[in-house]
């Protein structure tokens, strides 16, 4: 068996996890949220774990070239615009998902709403992006 594509293989388990955990996560909450109860803390948490699983596996797509190859993928354009916009998106998953851990207790009803939304936006944003990297790449 080819290591080289066992380990792409491996990451891209852990990678398709993620992107189900960002995406389905933000998308229940969205959907159960009430107006006056705190978000449950295990789905935010899935939802982090979400966002940092994909920072960590996106990584090791490149890691992996480095290591068989000896530099990281050559990209270019539109390509290089779409993991930009991932990795934005990662960093705002990550800040808001905590933000909505630690803070939401004392937010308003309409903030908690606006911070699920903008979960669901950065999810449904990446995905879209993974799109372009997978075929601008
Ligand atoms: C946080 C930083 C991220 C990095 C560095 C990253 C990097 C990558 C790389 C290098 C690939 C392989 C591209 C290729 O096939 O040529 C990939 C694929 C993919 N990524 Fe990410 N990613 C990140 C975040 C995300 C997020 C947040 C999502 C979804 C919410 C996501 C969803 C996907 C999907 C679905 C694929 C497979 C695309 C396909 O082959 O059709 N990624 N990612």
């Amino acid at each position: 068996m080819d290591l080289q594509n066992l380990a792409y293989a491996l990451i891209q388990v852990a990678h398709n996890f993620g992107a189900a955990a960002v995406i389905g996560g933000a998308v229940a909450g969205w959907l159960t949220q009430r107006r006056d109860v705190a978000p449950a803390p295990t789905l935010v948490w899935l939802i982090l774990a979400g966002w940092a699983l994909q920072a960590a596996s996106g990584a090791g797509f490149g890691l992996v070239s480095l290591a068989y190859y000896g530099k990281f993928p050559d990209l270019h354009g539109v390509a290089v615009a779409a993991l930009a916009i991932k990795l934005s998106c990662a960093t705002g998953g990550l800040i808001l998902g905590t933000l909505l851990l630690k803070r939401s207790g004392t937010w308003s009803a309409a903030r908690r709403r606006q911070a699920w939304s903008g979960l669901v936006g950065l999810a449904a944003t990446a995905l879209s992006a993974a799109a372009f990297l997978r075929w601008f790449a």
